[in-house]
């Protein structure tokens, strides 16, 4: 199997760049953070503090998470039940956050993302996919965008959307969860030592994922 690790921080358009380049490739997308967001959600549904981890731990046990990939994308279950959309609040992505630093919440994904690797050819995107989940990877790729970009694309997106934008405190809150993720003790947000660096600062939509479709497809010919 063929595998690419896309690593990086939220909001450089990793996710919708990686799951273009996916389908152009024809590779299996698979977006991580998804499964953790599935985790947290069981969490908060079941009045557990996604800070306390003993709680989480021993909650584990009765958390079936499985994942399945359609037309329009991955959808996540969770003890069977479909909670694709409902995994994407923001109170979810603030218990996501405190649960994906519980090792043990770590350790028992493991086994699910690496499982996908070993069945299909993935781009798989997260945090630590070149790192700690697919340290084989054939490509890895650290796909980020300088933090005053991402608080402009943020600020745009909230404009688009009708919402209140503050470009200075946007950039602030980019800086301030940067230097929280790079700088937690398990699974720091970092390049691998051999991942390429994609900075899509300067760049479209259009020409990120080509660049990255670029980078797999000679990578690919490489190993043929
Ligand atoms: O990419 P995202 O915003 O859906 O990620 C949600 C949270 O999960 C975010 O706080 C980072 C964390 N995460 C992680 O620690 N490791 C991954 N492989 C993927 C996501």
């Amino acid at each position: 199997m063929f595998c690419i690790a896309i690593d990086g921080p939220a909001g450089a358009g990793k996710s919708s760049v990686a799951k273009a380049a996916a389908e152009k490739l024809h590779f299996l997308y698979v977006d991580t953070g998804a499964i953790y967001r599935t985790i947290a959600l069981y969490l908060l549904e079941k009045g557990i503090d996604p800070h306390d981890p003993q709680a989480a731990e021993a909650a584990l046990p009765g958390i079936e998470v499985s994942l399945s990939h359609t037309e329009e994308g991955q959808r996540m279950f969770l003890n069977g039940e479909d909670v694709t959309a409902r995994i994407r609040t923001e109170a979810v992505s603030m218990a996501t956050s405190a649960a994906a630093a519980i090792p043990a919440v770590r350790a028992h994904l493991l086994g699910i993302q690496r499982g996908l690797a070993e069945k299909n050819n993935v781009l798989m995107d997260g945090r630590d996919i070149g790192t700690v989940v697919l340290p084989n990877a054939q490509l890895k790729v650290f796909l980020t965008a300088s933090p005053e970009e991402r608080a402009r694309r943020r600020a745009a997106q909230l404009e688009q959307a009708g919402e209140r934008a503050d470009y200075e405190e946007i950039l602030k809150e980019i800086k301030a969860r940067d230097h929280q993720d790079s700088t937690r003790d398990i699974a720091p947000l970092k390049p691998a030592p051999d991942a390429v660096l994609l900075d899509t600062s300067g760049l479209s939509f259009t020409e990120s994922v080509e660049a990255l479709v670029g980078l797999a497809r000679g990578r690919m010919a490489s190993h043929e």
